[in-house]
């Protein structure tokens, strides 16, 4: 391979490009992680955590991919032949679906049609048929990372309660935690599903699960098996911020770090940040022409965008001479999608001209690929990220000014 000057654009909904800080935070002597110094790193991450998925209960660390959090929600809560609930939002969701086949549990998935999100009525709907409370959880991934759909997780739980149930709320917040709005204890969610590497800015390789009071009960009675992930062990080494295993200790200094950087800017300035940027790119794709597959703008990405290619033309070809050409990597389309869509990254550390190179390198890569489009994509982008000052429309959000911007801007009015 030869050297190619300037940085990889990264822009695939995830793993997502890692900040300085965070890298510089790695890039330091592994500790011992029995000794004095790991367990005041393990007690304040395991603290920080708490913030990021805005509950007062534990969130346990595997040091493992979003898989492995997968697994761990279902094998620490549920037993052999257990029935659950699971909706079809699109790649990811199946991949779930097979795995909890696989862990022998009778796995109910409700059909979509990869546009829109978990329809909170046919999950009530079919809860409210099922009177012997066979069904035991409800899993639904909240930002779908394959079709750029993000699911209502307040409407699932209403629909739970309203059909009184007490089935289980698990939750995938892979490609959403840390860049889309999320809230157990609020939401009632009793077990999360989480990784390191999107909105937390960390390479691959930590996985996360939140667990409610209800969740730690059902762990009692599982007969699932389960030895690594088991949430009992961990647990208790977690009280002084211990593991019960060898733990990623340099990717905790990262976490470490990452929890600063998100608190030092503001979860909801986090969240208003990516609201931005997704709104910004959802333009730039209507101005070249193109069409986005989420088909329902209230579940609209804030993450990322799959972007619908034109018939007879191939998003793999694109992606490939937009990587030749620009050196950035987008996502392909999995599965069902491949080839029908691209999808554009915009989460984790990111800001507006990081936006507008990779939509400038979006726009030179549908012209080398000679895919019909207009060339307006970047330009309506600029418009809406700094709209000129005579037409900013009322009300929109400006959220990227600092204070200081905001009070100098104020002096020329
Ligand atoms: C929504 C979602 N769930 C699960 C996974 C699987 O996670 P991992 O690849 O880290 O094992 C991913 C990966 O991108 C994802 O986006």
């Amino acid at each position: 391979m030869t050297y190619r000057s300037g940085r990889h654009f990264l822009q695939i909904p995830g793993p997502t490009n890692v900040p300085d800080r965070i890298l510089r935070a790695i890039d330091r002597p592994t500790i011992d992680h029995r000794g004095p110094e790991f367990g005041q790193l393990g007690r304040r991450v395991l603290e920080g955590l708490k913030e990021i998925f805005k509950t007062r209960h534990p969130v346990v660390i595997f040091p493992a991919s979003g898989t492995g959090a997968w697994e761990a929600a279902l094998v620490n809560t549920l037993s052999p032949g257990d029935k659950i609930l699971m909706y079809e939002t699109g790649h990811f969701a199946m991949l779930w679906h097979k795995m909890a086949t696989r862990l022998g549990l009778e796995a109910e998935f409700i059909p979509g049609d990869w546009r829109h999100g978990a329809d909170a009525e046919a999950i009530g709907a079919r809860l409210a048929q099922d009177d012997g409370h066979r069904i035991k959880a409800v899993c639904v991934v909240h930002n779908e990372t394959s079709t750029g759909v993000t699911s209502r997780i307040p409407r699932v739980r209403n629909a739970i309660d309203h059909a009184r149930h007490p089935a289980l709320l698990i939750v995938d917040t892979i490609s959403s935690l840390a860049s889309i709005d999320y809230r157990v204890d609020e939401w009632g969610v009793d077990v999360t599903v989480a990784g390191s590497q999107k909105g937390l800015m960390l390479p691959p390789g930590l996985s996360f699960n939140s667990i409610s009071d209800k969740a730690l009960a059902a762990a009692k009675s599982a007969g699932l098996p389960r030895s690594y992930w088991d949430w009992e062990d961990m647990l208790a080494n977690n009280r002084s911020g211990y593991f019960p295993y060898t733990p990623a200790t340099n990717l905790l200094y990262g976490l470490d770090e990452a929890i600063k950087m998100l608190l030092e800017e503001g979860l909801d300035q986090v969240f208003a940040r990516h609201a931005r940027h997704a709104e910004a790119t959802r333009r730039a794709v209507r101005a070249w022409g193109l069409e986005l597959l989420c088909a329902e703008p209230s579940e609209y990405s804030n993450s990322l965008t799959a972007v619908m290619m034109p018939e007879g033309h191939d998003g793999d070809r694109l992606r490939q001479i937009i990587l030749e050409r620009f050196d950035m990597s987008l996502g392909a389309g999995l599965t069902k999608l491949k080839g029908k869509v691209f999808r554009i990254g915009h989460l984790g550390d990111f800001n507006d001209l990081t936006l507008l190179g990779t939509l400038a390198g979006v726009e030179m890569g549908l012209a080398c690929a000679g895919v019909p489009h207009r060339p307006e994509g970047v330009r309506a982008a600029m418009e809406y990220l700094a709209p000129p000052a005579a037409s900013k429309p009322a009300g929109e959000p400006r959220q990227h000014r600092t204070a200081q911007a905001a009070q100098a801007a104020a002096q020329l009015r």
